[in-house]
């Protein structure tokens, strides 16, 4: 039987300069699309998935995140004095068993591969997954669901992926495919943030994973690559020369890249649409200033 991925790791050190001054004291992942945290979304995700352990990955300044996730008996107290149990139920989406998240240190920005390889300890030779909670997936199913589905047949390593313009493949690691079948695409290469003339395809990775330990390993040896930092991409990309399989899912969903300040401000339209108290309102806002183009 393939062990089930129960752990995921959430790299959440980066200093989110895209989003200064912002971020000079708020940590990018507390950022709100509507009223949730960027991370809300990440951990309800992970949550449908499966994941019973979130290990986070920080850095200097991040302490309101692991405030988000603390008990906060205060405001607890004082909903309930009130009667705002509607509120209270609210909150319970970001209380966590105790022992269920753990917070890890990356000392040094030495890259993504870098801040996996940081919780190697609390993976242990299990499969895992990893999430990026910049990239939101809007989907019927949740993404990281479908993969868990999709990976109990596979088994190996398996990475979310899809189409991007020509123009952008530069700002992602990029799969070179031997093989398609549906959703899935069977992988022989991986290149972290290429050139687009020597991108291999236009199927990018988009950050959701589900990765053997065997990367852990891999990363154990890495040098830094792309930017000089150490890339989980070419961590994976060993596997595949180590004959272990790797495979690219075409996820069905709607991604939004809220690392950039315009795929945010997408999200939160799509997110604020979708939300029955304010579409009306929001909509016809929309029309108004789509007719005005000065507005
Ligand atoms: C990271 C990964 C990259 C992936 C991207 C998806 O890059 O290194 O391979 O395509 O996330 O969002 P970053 O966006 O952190 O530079």
């Amino acid at each position: 039987m393939r062990k089930k991925v129960t752990k995921a790791i959430f790299p959440v050190a980066g200093m989110g300069t895209r989003f200064l001054p912002a971020t000079k004291s708020v940590p990018k992942e507390i950022m709100t699309l509507v009223d949730r945290p960027l991370v809300q979304y990440a951990i309800d995700e992970a949550r449908a998935a499966g994941i019973k352990e979130f290990i986070f990955v920080t850095s200097r300044g991040k302490g309101a995140l692991e405030d988000y996730f603390d008990h906060a008996p205060q405001l607890e107290q004082e909903l309930r004095k009130k009667g705002k149990t509607e509120l209270l139920e609210t909150l319970k989406s970001t209380n966590m068993e105790s022992g269920a998240i753990a917070y890890i240190r990356q000392h040094k920005a030495l890259g993504l591969g870098h801040a996996v390889w940081c919780a190697r300890r609390l993976i242990g030779n299990e499969p895992f997954a990893v999430m990026l909670p910049d990239d939101v997936i809007a989907a019927e199913k949740p993404c990281l669901q479908q993969m868990v589905e999709a990976y109990a047949e596979t088994g190996g390593n398996m990475v979310a992926a899809m189409e991007v313009a020509p123009e952008n493949i530069s700002s992602y690691g990029v799969l070179d495919i031997s093989e398609e079948e549906g959703q899935l695409v069977k992988v022989k290469g991986m290149v972290e943030k290429p050139e687009a003339a020597k991108a291999p395809s236009n199927l990018a990775v988009i950050g959701r994973y589900i990765l053997s330990p065997s990367v852990l390993q891999n990363l154990n040896q890495m040098k830094s690559g792309s930017g000089g930092e150490i890339q989980l991409t070419d961590a994976i990309a060993k596997d595949i020369e180590q004959d272990n399989n790797v495979y690219g899912f075409r996820f069905r969903g709607k991604r939004f890249d809220c690392g950039s300040k315009s795929g945010f401000l997408q999200a939160t339209v799509s997110f604020g649409l979708a939300r029955e108290e304010l579409r009306d309102d929001l909509r016809s806002y929309l029309r108004s200033i789509s007719l005005d183009e000065n507005a």
